[in-house]
C-alpha cells in the first residue's frame, strides 16, 4: 500500500510536507505494468495513464467516486490508476454525514479518504453549502418552523466547522458553495434558493469565512454548472464573474472557481468561450477547475447506453476533449475531474430521462473514444500547454 499524508504548514499559501511510505503498487486493467523504477509518481508506474500524462504539465486529472467504485475491484483498479485527485460523489454531503441531528456518519467519507491515501491521490471536498441532499431533519425542521433562521445559521456554521475540521489537512480543494446562480438572462443569485431565502445572499461569503477558519490551507472554491460558456448567452458566467470580483474586493477567502462541465450533445457549447471564461476568472487571481465533466446524449436504454444518433459518437468525445483543451490552455486550471468514469455507474441515466453514454469508459469499463481523446490531448499538451504551478500541496 502506498500512503500519503498531507500536512499543511506555513503562513502564505499552502505548503505541504509529504510523508510517503511505499509498498505494493496496483496494476491498472488494460495496461501492462511499467517498471517500478519508471520515476512516475502516479501510484502505479503506468506512464500513459491520464494522471501520468497530465502530471507533465502539472495538471491533476480526477474523478468522482462512489462506494461502488471503491468496493468493486475492477472499478477500483481504474479509479486508483488513472486519476490523481478524487471527489466523493455523495459521501461528504450533509445528508450523508449527519443523517440525524448531532449523529455523524463519516464512514463513506473516511472510505474515500483512505482510498485516496492508498493511491497517492489528492481530494476535492464536495460540498458544504448546497440546496440539495440536505438531511430531512433539517429541511423538515425549517419547513415546520421548529428550526428558526437564527438556528439554521448556527447549524450551518456547526456543520461547516465540524466537517472541514474533521478533514483538515486532507482536502486540496473544497467546493464550499454549489449552484447559487439562476439559469435566466440576466442571471442573479437565486433569491428562492433554500439558503438565500432564509439567510440572505450574505450566507455564501460567510460559508467561505467559516471554512477558511476551519482549514486555512484548503483551496476554497465556488462551484456551479454553465458558468464557462455553456449557456449560449454567457449570462451565468457574467453574473458569477461579477459576484466573484466583488467578493474578492471584500476580502472573502475564495481561491478557486469550479465549472461543473455537465454537457449534453443536443445543446453543444463553445469551447472558445469556455477558455475565455476560465481565463477571465483566472484574471481575478483565482485558480480554476473543471469539476464534474460528463457529456450525455440520448441512448437506446439505461443499461446498454448505445447512442441513438450516430453523430453523438463523434460529438460526445469531441466535447469532452474540448473541455480538457480549454482547461489545458489556461495555466491556472489546476484540475480536470470527470463525474464518474464509467457509464455503468454514472448519475446521468437516473437523472436525465433517455440519456446516458456520458462518461469516458463504457458500461463494461472499457475505454471509450472520449478516454482515448483525453489521453491524446494530454500527450500533445506536454509539447506546448502552459505548466500549472502554485496550485497547492503537490
Ligand atoms: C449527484 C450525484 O452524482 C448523484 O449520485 C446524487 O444522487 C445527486 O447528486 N451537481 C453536483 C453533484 O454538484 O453533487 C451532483 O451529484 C450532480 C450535479
Amino acid at each position: 500500500m502506498r500512503l500519503r499524508r498531507l500536512l499543511a504548514v506555513g503562513a502564505a499559501g499552502a505548503v505541504a510536507v509529504l510523508g510517503i511510505s511505499t509498498a505494493a503498487v496496483a496494476v491498472p486493467i488494460g495496461h501492462a505494468a511499467a517498471p517500478a523504477s519508471s520515476g512516475q509518481n502516479n501510484g502505479n508506474g503506468n506512464a500513459d495513464s491520464l494522471r501520468a500524462l497530465a502530471q507533465r504539465v502539472g495538471l491533476h486529472i480526477g474523478t468522482a467516486l462512489i462506494p461502488q467504485d471503491i468496493e468493486t475491484p475492477s472499478y477500483a483498479a481504474i479509479g486508483g490508476s488513472q486519476f490523481s485527485v478524487v471527489t466523493p460523489g455523495n459521501a461528504m454531503k450533509w445528508q450523508i454525514v449527519e443523517p440525524q441531528p448531532g449523529v455523524f456518519d463519516w464512514s463513506q467519507a473516511d472510505e474515500l479518504v483512505s482510498f485516496a491515501h492508498a493511491h497517492d491521490q489528492l481530494i476535492r471536498g464536495h460540498t458544504l453549502l448546497w440546496h440539495n441532499q440536505l438531511p430531512t431533519w433539517l429541511t423538515t425542521g425549517v419547513a415546520n418552523g421548529t428550526i428558526t433562521d437564527a438556528q439554521l445559521s448556527d447549524l450551518l456554521h456547526q456543520h461547516i466547522n465540524t466537517e472541514v475540521s474533521r478533514f483538515k489537512g486532507e482536502i486540496w480543494q473544497w467546493d464550499v458553495a454549489n449552484e447559487f446562480f439562476t439559469d435566466s438572462n440576466p442571471s442573479t443569485i437565486n433569491p428562492n434558493d433554500f439558503w438565500v431565502s432564509h439567510l440572505g445572499a450574505g450566507i455564501i461569503p460567510q460559508a467561505f469565512r467559516w471554512a477558511h477558519a476551519a482549514d486555512p490551507h484548503a483551496l476554497l472554491c465556488y462551484n456551479d454548472y454553465n458558468i464557462a460558456g455553456e449557456d449560449g448567452s454567457n449570462a451565468k458566467s457574467d453574473a458569477a464573474f461579477a459576484w466573484l470580483k466583488q467578493m474578492l474586493a471584500e476580502g472573502v477567502p475564495i481561491n478557486c472557481v469550479g465549472d461543473q462541465g455537465h454537457l449534453d450533445t443536443q445543446f453543444g457549447f463553445s469551447p472558445q468561450r469556455m477558455t475565455q471564461d476560465l481565463q477571465r476568472y483566472a484574471s481575478l487571481g483565482l485558480k480554476v477547475a473543471i469539476t464534474e465533466a460528463d457529456v450525455r446524449t440520448f441512448v437506446n436504454n439505461a443499461t446498454a447506453q448505445v447512442p441513438t444518433d450516430n453523430l453523438a459518437l463523434f460529438a460526445q468525445p469531441y466535447e469532452e476533449s474540448q473541455m480538457l483543451k480549454s482547461c489545458l490552455a489556461v495555466a491556472q486550471c489546476i484540475s480536470f475531474t470527470v463525474w464518474g468514469f464509467t457509464d455503468s455507474d454514472s448519475w446521468v441515466p437516473g437523472f436525465f430521462t433517455g440519456e446516458g453514454y456520458a462518461t469516458i469508459y463504457d458500461v463494461n469499463q472499457q475505454p471509450k473514444p472520449a478516454y482515448l481523446d483525453l489521453q491524446q490531448d494530454l500527450e500533445l499538451a506536454a509539447h506546448g500547454a502552459p505548466h500549472r504551478s502554485g496550485a497547492g500541496p503537490f
